[in-house]
């Protein structure tokens, strides 16, 4: 049977075309989609791709995986570094979440150095770019094997 697990994207990633080239390139949110899409039917994986600006918004789709015991790929974007709120959603998952990044946050501004979600996941793969999600469904694989 088909492992079944969401992908999160947190806020301003539908909108990569408009942000910093030197962090994010030419990658697009649909790039993204395609990456996953094209990645989860090797790996023969159900993959559902959510995105959201909200954060309440977030914390419903966490409360519902946590609900349904569904794995989870979790790119929180700018809400890693402050969101004790989505933390806390985190913590009460009950299946594995793997905690993704395109660009890598240690070497940007040092705001982004603090990940409040690191500390609650199963692994965190940042700074690969398309490939950071792609790598996270081949661990999250394993994982829940
Ligand atoms: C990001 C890194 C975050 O610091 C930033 O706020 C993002 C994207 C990444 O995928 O590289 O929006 O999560």
């Amino acid at each position: 049977m088909a492992m079944k697990c969401l992908v999160l994207n947190g806020p301003n990633l539908s909108r990569l075309d408009l942000r910093e080239k030197n962090y994010y390139g030419e990658i697009t949110y649909q790039d993204i989609e395609e990456a996953i899409n094209k990645e989860a039917a090797t790996l023969q994986i159900e993959a559902e791709i959510r995105q959201s600006n909200d954060e309440s918004e977030i914390i419903s789709w966490l409360h519902e995986a946590a609900d349904n015991k569904i794995p989870i790929i979790f790119n929180p974007a700018a809400f890693t570094h402050y969101s004790y709120a989505i933390r806390d959603a985190v913590v009460m998952l009950k299946a594995p979440c793997i905690e993704v990044h395109l660009s890598n946050p240690l070497s940007r501004e040092e705001f982004r150095h603090t990940s409040v979600i690191s500390g609650v996941v199963d692994g965190t793969i940042a700074g690969f770019g398309l490939d950071s999600y792609r790598l996270a469904l081949r661990a999250l694989q394993q994982l829940v094997k």
